[in-house]
């Protein structure tokens, strides 16, 4: 399972980067906000500083809801640099676009999946990963984790070549249960990340061998 990070924070990817486990990086147009990155050039300018800082696939969001719209701003995106990869939002437009940057050599990420038929729709139309929000579906009651090992099922029987890319992670555990259900990729902040890093045991057992090395 590959590790992207969540964020348009610039300290954060450099710290995941460096940390080793980075695979590739995530933004969406709230997290751009966040940050303070504002106007047409300083977002494209962020996300071709963050394409220089990881060597991986990073997610450029269109903010764009109509084909046509999505088709102009989408290839302005995927013009930044060659890892960049289109986020479009599972709307009947964006799965229209998805289908067309498949036919035209744009890989995409469908965006704001919260069910298996979204997923499957945007599969068929060629999109290189779905995002399923599983933190999302946990806060509105139902177990977002049950989404990817449905997913990880239909895509495996299907063989579809779509990559579940599972997001909205708000916990070490989340990431520990992709693992587990077959997501292919996990998108996290940073502190989960750093949080699979905690077990108490390792630090009174490191404290203990510390003690015996002085003693
Ligand atoms: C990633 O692609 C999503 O935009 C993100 O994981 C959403 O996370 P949130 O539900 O914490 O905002």
């Amino acid at each position: 399972m590959k590790f992207f990070i969540d964020t348009a924070n610039l300290a954060q990817i450099k710290e995941a980067h460096e940390f080793g486990v980075l695979d590739g990086v995530t933004t969406n147009p709230s997290l751009m906000h966040k940050e303070g990155i504002k106007g047409h050039e300083n977002i494209l300018q962020h996300y071709k500083t963050i394409c220089e800082l990881v060597d991986g696939d990073i997610s450029a969001e269109v903010v764009s809801t109509t084909f046509d719209e999505i088709i102009k701003e989408g290839k302005e995106l995927a013009a930044l640099h060659p890892n960049i990869v289109v986020k479009v939002p599972m709307i009947k437009d964006g799965v229209k676009a998805i289908k067309w940057f498949t036919d035209n050599g744009i890989r995409t990420n469908c965006t704001l999946i919260f069910s298996a038929g979204q997923a499957i729709l945007a599969a068929k139309a060629g999109a290189a990963y779905v995002s399923p929000f599983i933190g999302r579906i946990d806060d509105s009651g139902w177990d977002g984790t049950e989404l990817i090992g449905q997913l990880s099922h239909i895509f495996n029987v299907q063989g579809y070549h779509t990559q579940i890319l599972a997001a909205s992670i708000r916990s070490p555990l989340h990431i520990i249960k992709c693992a587990e259900l077959g997501a292919h990729v996990v998108t996290s902040p940073l502190e989960p990340i750093l949080g699979l890093l905690k077990h108490p045991l390792t630090d009174l057992g490191l404290a203990k061998f510390l003690a015996d090395a002085k003693g």
